[in-house]
């Protein structure tokens, strides 16, 4: 089997990772089994994240490496958070992240706004190695509503506020198993095994 090295810390993703890339010859690891330290994401779109994240892991390991990126791009807000959703309430680096007082932020910032059409996206590069000129880059979208009261108790992060209208669900509404087959990630990952299927 191949070593491929995952540039996350993330348990879930790397379990989920590993069972979808175990049929194409991939062993994934995390990148913390070789003392990889979390790549800088000092950019403002996700694919240059997420090439800064593999390219680190790969050159760090000498491996094959897999890296993701992602969060929540609202349209009246001019994509705000985006690569930030994660640290959207934060004033300064120190403070921990937190879900709740990221969605109250954003829930404050859309105060008064009618248009309220969000989507989140993840960002998938695979490198076969840190100088590969021609990474593997898969991108998935799933669009959405912000609404003021949350609903639901799964997912994590701003699902509570991402009301699905054509399903009449937020995020945090739906099954497990349901989010994963819509989700951003979801579809990114779906093209990344497309391309692998067809010989990347
Ligand atoms: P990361 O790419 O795993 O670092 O995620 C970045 C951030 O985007 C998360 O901390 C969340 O704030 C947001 N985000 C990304 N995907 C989701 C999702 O599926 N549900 C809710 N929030 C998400």
């Amino acid at each position: 089997m191949k070593k491929l090295v995952l540039a996350s810390g993330n348990a879930g993703k790397l379990r989920e990772f590993g069972q979808l890339l175990a049929p194409f010859d991939f062993e994934v690891l995390p990148q913390s089994a070789f003392a990889v330290p979390e790549a800088e994401e000092p950019h403002i779109t996700f694919v240059e994240n997420a090439i800064a994240k593999a390219r680190h892991a790969a050159r760090l390991t000498g491996l094959p490496a897999l890296a993701d990126d992602s969060g929540l791009c609202v349209t009246a807000l001019g994509g705000a958070p985006g690569v930030f959703s994660a640290r959207y309430a934060q004033s300064s680096p120190d403070e921990p992240k937190s879900d709740q007082r990221n969605n109250e932020k954003l829930i404050a910032d859309l105060a008064g706004i009618k248009d309220r059409r969000a989507h989140y996206v993840a960002v998938l590069v695979l490198m076969r190695h840190a100088d590969d000129p021609q990474p593997v880059v898969t991108e998935g979208e799933w669009h959405g509503e912000i609404i003021d009261t949350p609903r639901g108790e799964g997912g994590f992060g701003y699902d509570p506020y991402v009301l699905i209208p054509e399903l009449g669900k937020t995020v945090a509404e739906l099954p497990h198993e349901e989010k994963n087959r819509r989700s951003h990630r979801g579809q990114a990952l779906a093209q990344l095994l497309a391309r692998l299927r067809a010989g990347a």
